[in-house]
């Protein structure tokens, strides 16, 4: 097989990467420079910069031999690319450099670990882990890679599904990392592996094993606590439909919960889905110098990735916009990092705005932008039954959102955005019951819209390939409504 070098990589992405005019790109969340993205990896703050790693196919718009992508930002908001940071030119990694973590070392460096996968004569993929040190520019494989195999695994765990390995100090300053596994029966096991120095590993305890509730493999865990409390974030595969709290196929789940530090297991108390759009996959976290829990994620899903109409790019997958989370009553809230802020220009607002039949409102348009709405019965004793906002409208296309009251249900629908395909185009989720008022927080950027309901107690993410050129928003009640608005534009540039 041909090793992709780093060398080769850069050299590609470069004189392609540069091609693609800013006009083609979202304008805030960070796109692979050229070619295809899966998930985010290694995002991490070091020396006075959030770096941001992801899973990158430079040479075509689909998946195939991973390398790692890199772009840093001071504010989380605006990215700048710098050169693919990894390629799989080594045996131990030569059919890809999967997902990953990285860390900032006490001695300055920047730390990353990550899966090396490897295909045997067998034709078997073995997935190890494999180090890399940097100073946020370039990257040097450890020379003992890799310093987790098969080996270091539990008996009965798979050597086929031993990846994503997260990195983490704990309190008594040992390195951690926390790596998944799957067990005879094809369920996800999170194994705690542990090491003074960050490059001799050894196996510390099963964290946490998927007893069959949440799907079969768990793929990126992240783990950490947010106060006292701790969580652990999972991508489960091949999930089983429950109410409206999961779906089917690739989902992403948050096990909130406590962590024995004897023992080294993690208790869970409760589960919640992180994100209930159609385009969210494997989150990852850092913790901000300030303190903050930010978490950005892959703005796609395995199950609906297969949209024609990004072929015609040259790029394809998107990073969600980095968001905070709050623990609130023991539940999982996320917010759009207040950074986002700062880019808020031409304010337009609108107080107590009835809404009965299709109507717009002057300078509520765009494709870019940052909008709240608090929608309101206009008669609490005859309370509409749907209240739905379209954007990105022209006359053909239109995506929307639709508040039920009566079943306390939120929906997102693209299924007229202009996709080709007859995959997953309407997610819906549970929403509380607040008698008929709701509200919304919308980031929306050229290819993509992220709904924050309620303060942030749940969130739909969804990816529409709509052109830029359909701009209208408009509103539709079949009852009455009452609305609020405050809409920005983000960036000046719309
Ligand atoms: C999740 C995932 C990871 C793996 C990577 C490969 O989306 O399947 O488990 O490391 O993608 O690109």
């Amino acid at each position: 097989m041909e090793l992709k070098t780093l060398e080769k990589a850069r050299k590609y992405e470069k004189e392609n990467g540069e091609k693609i005019p800013a006009s083609e790109r979202p304008l805030f969340h960070l796109t692979p420079y050229v070619g295809w993205t899966n998930d985010p990896n290694g995002f991490s703050y070091y020396n006075g910069k959030y770096h941001l790693f992801y899973q990158y196919n430079p040479y075509d718009t689909r998946w195939d031999s991973m390398h790692w992508g890199h772009a840093v930002s001071t504010d989380l908001v605006k990215w700048e690319y710098l050169p693919a940071a990894l390629a799989p030119e080594d045996d131990y990694d030569s059919f890809g450099c999967f997902s990953g973590t990285a860390m900032e070392l006490p001695g300055g460096k920047h730390f990353v670990i990550y899966t090396g996968v490897k295909k045997a004569e067998d034709g078997k993929e073995y997935q190890t882990q494999c180090i890399a040190i940097g100073d946020g520019l370039n990257y040097k494989k450890y020379e003992n890679n890799p310093v987790l195999t098969s080996k270091d695994l539990p008996g009965g765990l798979s050597p086929y599904d031993f990846r994503d390995p997260k990195v983490f100090k704990d309190r008594d300053g040992k390195f951690y990392c926390v790596v998944g596994g799957k067990d005879e029966k094809g369920l996800g096991e999170l194994l705690l592996f542990g090491s003074s120095d960050g490059l001799d590993w050894h196996f510390e305890s099963v964290l946490i094993a998927n007893d069959g509730e949440i799907g079969c493999m768990w793929e990126c865990p992240d783990f950490f606590s947010i106060g006292e409390t701790s969580l652990v974030l999972i991508s489960p595969q091949d999930m089983v439909a429950k109410g409206l709290e999961y779906h089917s196929g690739n989902g992403t789940v948050a096990l909130i919960g406590s962590y024995d530090r004897t023992e080294k297991k993690f208790f869970k108390h409760s589960a919640q889905t992180i994100d209930h759009g159609i385009d969210f996959y494997a989150p990852e976290t850092l913790q901000a110098p300030d303190g903050r829990r930010i978490m950005i994620a892959w703005m796609q899903n395995w199950d609906t990735c297969n949209t024609s109409g990004f072929k015609s790019r040259p790029w394809f997958g998107q990073m969600t916009v980095a968001r905070e989370l709050i623990l609130k009553d023991g539940k999982l809230f996320q917010l759009p990092v207040r950074e986002l802020e700062n880019y808020r220009r031409e304010k337009v607002e609108y107080k107590g705005v009835e809404i009965e039949g299709v109507k717009s409102l002057e300078g509520i348009e765009g494709r870019c932008l940052d909008m709240t709405i608090k929608v309101k019965p206009g008669d609490y004793d005859k309370i509409f039954s749907r209240f739905t906002m379209y954007f990105a409208k022209d006359e053909d296309h239109s995506s929307r959102i639709n508040f039920y009251p009566a079943e306390n249900i939120f929906e997102t629908d693209r299924r007229q955005s202009g996709s080709r395909r007859a995959n997953i185009h309407q997610r819906s989720c549970n929403v509380k019951d607040l008698g008929g008022e709701i509200e919304l927080r919308i980031i929306m950027d050229r290819f993509s819209i992220e709904v924050f309901i309620n303060g942030g107690e749940q969130a739909m993410t969804t990816a529409i390939l709509t052109d830029p050129s359909a701009r209208e928003i408009c509103f539709e009640c079949d009852g009455k409504a009452v609305i609020d608005i405050t809409k920005y534009s983000l960036f000046s540039e719309d």
